[in-house]
């Protein structure tokens, strides 16, 4: 039986100029106006020689350059894949690459990438957890991120693909301005795009610690796994005690992790039941409300675990319409003025506000 070589790829080569490298520019200068450079074209250095570069010239051109240069054939320079699209065709037939559109954004956290598809796009799950996987050599796995579920508002996440001889965990490390993590995604809240918001609060807390000279007691009750804490943690002298908890068990063990000074008190509770217990009623100096869709409802039983002259320090998403409304609302509960600040925009009609509040000493 006469066996068949294996098909060969069809050859990509093109003419080019071999030119001095010193002359390169202005000869390329010379082609494009003359209308002899091929679209996209790009130079190369001429591997038999390394004084000299390789410009690719269009297959009609009639140049006097080609008798001046010595022309020899080479395959284009091919450009790196810039998105994981670039990527699809090794898993993906031409079609089924140009059938749908595919999605443009995505969320890294730690090792992972997550996404969001629609019904067209799920189809192709694995293939683009692949190709992503290809595209970007740090991520171990892909999922589909199909949005906030439960009280705790944690993702509800799907395995698309994972890289050979790595575990599918969601558990993963995070850096957050200069310090490491532990966070997972499946079974807590955890969001790096308010990493803005937790260094102002470390600004808050140093700034009420220079007023009452001497170190501050903070209360976090939604503490989650603490990316607010670690950079107070971290700052010497800053804190005489803390008190972080979150009613999510799973937040609780990973907050362990993360938060390791023997100033903390961690604790898995209900923030409203919290000032019940004799040992935090108005004991801090700083209280952290992170509870952003229910802070109106809350607030008014986290409020006496404040001291006098403590600040409160919360987040709210308030609709377009109702910014006043929600602003003498806090003042109310609050007892005095509050300062209220929209920070990014939550949705079509709503704002993610900081407020922020000094009781009178
Ligand atoms: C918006 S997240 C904030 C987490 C964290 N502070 C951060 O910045 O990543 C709200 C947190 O409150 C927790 N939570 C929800 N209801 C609670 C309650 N009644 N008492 C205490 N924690 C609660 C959730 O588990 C979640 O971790």
């Amino acid at each position: 039986m006469v066996k068949r070589g294996a098909p060969v790829a069809p050859s990509r080569t093109m003419r080019h100029l071999s030119v001095p490298r010193r002359e390169t520019q202005q000869i390329l200068q010379q082609l494009k106006a003359d209308g002899d450079l091929p679209e996209g074209a790009r130079v190369q250095p001429d591997p038999s020689d390394s004084n000299r570069t390789l410009i690719p010239i269009k297959e009609v051109s009639t140049t006097k350059l080609l008798s001046i240069y010595p022309v020899t054939e080479a395959e284009p320079p091919t450009s790196p894949p810039k998105t994981y699209h670039d990527h699809l065709s090794k898993f993906l037939s031409e079609n089924q690459v140009d059938s749908i559109d595919w999605p443009s954004r995505h969320e890294f956290i730690g090792d992972l990438i997550l996404i969001k598809l629609d019904t067209d796009q799920r189809v192709f799950g694995e293939a683009i957890g692949k190709a992503m996987l290809m595209q970007h050599p740090r991520t171990r796995a892909v999922f589909e991120d199909r949005g906030v579920v439960g009280e705790f508002r944690v993702r509800d996440l799907h395995l698309l693909a994972v890289r050979d001889g790595f575990d599918s965990t969601t558990r993963t490390r995070v850096l957050e301005s200069g310090q490491y993590l532990w966070t997972d995604p499946a079974k807590v809240y955890y969001s790096a795009r308010l990493s803005r918001e937790r260094q102002g609060t470390l600004d808050c807390a140093k700034k009420l610690s220079e007023t009452l000279k001497r170190p501050i007691s903070v209360c976090d009750p939604y503490a989650g796994v603490g990316p607010s804490l670690a950079p107070l943690v971290n700052e010497p002298g800053l804190l005489s005690e803390l008190f972080a908890s979150d009613l999510n068990p799973q937040a609780i063990d990973l907050l362990r992790e993360n938060i390791s000074t023997e100033l903390a008190t961690i604790d898995c509770a209900d923030a409203r039941l919290l000032h019940q217990r004799s040992e935090l009623n108005g004991k801090f100096d700083l209280l952290l409300v992170n509870i952003p869709h229910d802070t109106l409802e809350h607030l008014p039983a986290l409020m006496p675990l404040l001291n006098e002259g403590g600040v409160v320090r919360g987040w709210v998403v308030v609709e377009d319409e109702n910014l006043q409304v929600a602003t003498n609302t806090l003042q109310e509960i609050v007892g005095q003025a509050v300062e209220i600040e929209v920070r990014r925009s939550y949705s079509a009609s709503a704002n993610l506000c900081r407020f922020e509040s000094k009781l009178d000493l």
